[in-house]
């Protein structure tokens, strides 16, 4: 038996011109699969900030493995809008700042890192998280 969703995509697809949508809406998924794939690959410097991330801040970020009471908030795509979950502008002078001060139940990591070590970090977090 198929589903009710599955009967509705088959009569669309009856009609020549939704099939002709259907062909364009599916070359555009592969695309966008292709894109995909291809923008997993990491430059050196954000595969270092990657490393730095995964080590230093998705324990918590991702895991909340010390279950805090404020959860720290998802950094996926933090960059891609105008503000941080917080509200601040979402700059790399803020973020660095946040991460060399600590905010909150937030460690700083103040001499943690060398700015090297930083601007990776930065770059990694640009990519959304890849
Ligand atoms: C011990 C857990 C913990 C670790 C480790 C940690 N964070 Fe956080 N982070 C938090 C919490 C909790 C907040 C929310 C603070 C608040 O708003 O009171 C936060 C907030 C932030 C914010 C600010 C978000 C906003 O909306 O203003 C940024 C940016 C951030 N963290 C980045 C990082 C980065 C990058 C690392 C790794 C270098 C990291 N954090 C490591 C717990 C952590």
């Amino acid at each position: 038996m198929l589903g009710r969703p599955m009967v509705e995509v088959m009569q669309l697809l009856r009609r020549p011109c939704q099939w002709a949508l259907f062909l364009v809406a599916l070359a555009a998924g592969v695309r966008g699969l292709a894109g995909c794939h291809g923008a997993s690959a990491l430059t050196e410097q954000e595969a270092k900030g990657k490393h730095i991330y995964q080590v230093r801040c998705a324990h918590c970020h991702e895991d909340n493995d010390l279950a805090l009471k404020k959860v720290p908030p998802d950094l996926h795509g933090v960059f891609a809008h105008a503000t941080l979950p917080s509200g601040i502008p979402a700059t790399d002078a803020e973020v660095e700042r946040v991460v060399l001060s600590g905010k909150g139940m937030m460690p700083s990591f103040a001499g943690r890192f060398t700015d090297e070590q930083m601007a990776s970090l930065l770059a990694y977090l640009h990519t959304g998280l890849r």
